[in-house]
């Protein structure tokens, strides 16, 4: 096992076609999709899913994260409570590019109701293409973490 090459996916019951097709469009690329489900095209909840994403991604068993539903809002919402989760939603391939290149995302959220299968693996691809810039950026992206963990410090 390569957790380098390992990416978990995970949606709702509105992403499960699209959620496969990124599966297999990454195994054909040579990465490891580990895809958690569900199958069933019954109603699910996306923040257990997206929960359950973030975890494999927090404790490094998988490199990356892409997790759908169908705005993206909500399961990128539920994912970014797992602490070391950094995860943007993306219908565009310049602002997949950024969020790795400038905030270290190491999730990409993807709205199956917003963007079609073809832009949705270009913004997939965009997302893994680049890699973090480092230097000035690495300050910032440090500073997201502790603000969970701050009380609130009012208005200055
Ligand atoms: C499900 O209807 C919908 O609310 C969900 O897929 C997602 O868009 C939430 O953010």
């Amino acid at each position: 096992m390569n957790a380098d090459r390992r990416i978990v996916l995970t949606s709702d019951h509105t992403a499960i076609p699209l959620r496969q097709a990124i599966a297999a469009h990454l195994a054909a690329r040579g990465w490891e999709p580990v895809d958690i489900g569900p199958t069933a095209p019954e109603s699910t909840a996306y923040p257990e899913h997206g929960r359950a994403a973030a975890r494999l991604v927090a404790s490094g068993d998988c490199r990356f994260g892409v997790v759908l539903c169908g705005t993206g809002q909500g399961i990128m919402m539920a994912a970014n409570k797992v602490a070391g989760i950094r995860c943007g939603v993306c219908a565009d391939t310049f602002s997949a590019r950024m969020i790795r290149q400038h905030n270290d995302a190491n999730m990409l959220a993807l709205g199956a109701r917003v963007v079609g299968a073809g832009l949705a693996l270009d913004v997939v691809d965009a997302f893994l293409a680049a890699a973090f810039d480092g230097g000035r950026h690495a300050a910032r992206v440090a500073m997201i973490e502790p603000a969970e963990d701050e009380a609130s410090p009012g208005p200055a």
